[in-house]
């Protein structure tokens, strides 16, 4: 019998834990159709920005500041135009709208901001209009140094709490790891009111162009590279937060889902490869994942689930600094052995 792949998560029963993640592949309803087609078990649409809130034809952080022309790995084909997304909250409604009514997958949406007064009133909004779940996504720079980290974390909770008394709808919150203390602060984001977190949240760097002298903000996706940041705290936090955990950062194949899946993940979410890929790429990932857990002799990833997280591994000291030495220590360069110190 194949392995039974389903997953829950935000109380959603889903055939399986491959979720395309907010991009601009989730941005219009052609490619929601495309990744429906290609067995996506959910969308998250792209996120609408408090700014856009405010001033509804601002486009900052990912949109329009980048342009398709940014992605110069990406395949033209597949690279959604830029020139329309998270275009604001009437555009945004109207993509919920048209998702809700074509498609029979969940549709979850997500909110970007900093500060509360908007946050509450769209995400009832969006409660109103159908959405299945929400995604809070916190992407917050704390610049000023008179600003500590208890107010960074107090502003962090004080929105999801907001929120939380707003909505019934399940709520996920997707934050960066930049925490002094990443796991003591999940655990509050969920006494907050998170139903589940997504681990972790991207943050975007900009560059200096030297021939310009100026900052250019040049998006680049992901690699499999970035997965082992969110595979560590996967590992760690799951069975210690009462919370469904959901992976973003670095899954392109099979491979990455699926070791994210033994670190403890409920769904693992994918942006980069499918921007590179296409939507069908989604299949050949799913179906990698059912030949592994078969050859493997799971049968189901319920049952592969946190196989390998800090719970049930021989050494749970691997996720900590006890194997932070060893790492330095076993290292060994071919330069170094090649040039010998007399
Ligand atoms: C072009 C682009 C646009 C994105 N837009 C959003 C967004 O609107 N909201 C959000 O929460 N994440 C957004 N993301 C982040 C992705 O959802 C995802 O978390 C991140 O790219 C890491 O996953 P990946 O390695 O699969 O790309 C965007 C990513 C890309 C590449």
């Amino acid at each position: 019998m194949k392995p039974d792949l389903s997953t829950t998560y935000l109380g959603l029963g889903l055939p399986h834990p491959i979720v395309p993640s907010a991009s601009p592949m989730t941005g219009d309803l052609d490619h929601l159709l495309a990744l429906e087609e290609a067995g996506a078990p959910a969308v998250v649409l792209p996120s609408l920005f408090e700014e856009q809130i405010e001033h509804e034809a601002m486009a900052i952080h990912f949109g329009m500041d980048f342009g398709a022309e940014s992605f110069a790995e990406a395949p033209g084909g597949y690279l959604p135009e830029m020139d329309e997304y998270n275009a604001g909250p009437n555009d945004y409604l109207g993509l919920i709208h048209a998702a809700k009514r074509e498609l029979d997958i969940p549709v979850i949406a997500s909110l970007n901001g900093t500060t509360r007064g908007g946050w509450t009133l769209y995400a009832k909004t969006l409660e109103e209009v159908g959405v299945d779940a929400l995604e809070l996504n916190v992407y917050f720079v704390a610049t000023d140094p008179d600003m500590t980290s208890e107010d960074v974390e107090r502003q962090y909770l004080e929105l999801v709490s907001e929120v939380r008394r707003a909505v019934a709808l399940p709520l996920a919150v997707k934050v960066g790891p930049f925490f002094s203390s990443m796991a003591n602060m999940a655990k509050r984001l969920v006494s907050a009111g998170a139903d589940g977190l997504v681990l972790f949240n991207r943050f975007y760097q900009p560059d200096f162009d030297l021939d310009t002298l100026e900052v250019s903000p040049n998006l680049k996706l992901s690699t499999p590279d970035e997965l082992r940041l969110v595979l560590r705290w996967m590992a760690i936090l799951d069975g210690r937060i009462d919370a469904d955990l959901a992976a973003t950062t670095g899954v392109h194949t099979a491979e990455e889902a699926i070791k994210l899946i033994l670190a403890g993940a409920d769904v693992t979410m994918m942006a980069s490869a499918l921007l590179r890929n296409g939507p069908d790429h989604l299949r050949t990932v799913v179906d990698g994942l059912q030949s592994w857990l078969w050859t493997n002799e799971y049968r189901s990833v319920a049952q592969a689930r946190g196989s390998l997280s800090q719970l049930n591994v021989p050494d749970p000291g691997a996720f900590e600094r006890a194997n932070y030495m060893k790492s330095l220590v076993s290292y060994s360069s071919d330069w170094l052995t090649d040039h010998p110190t007399s």
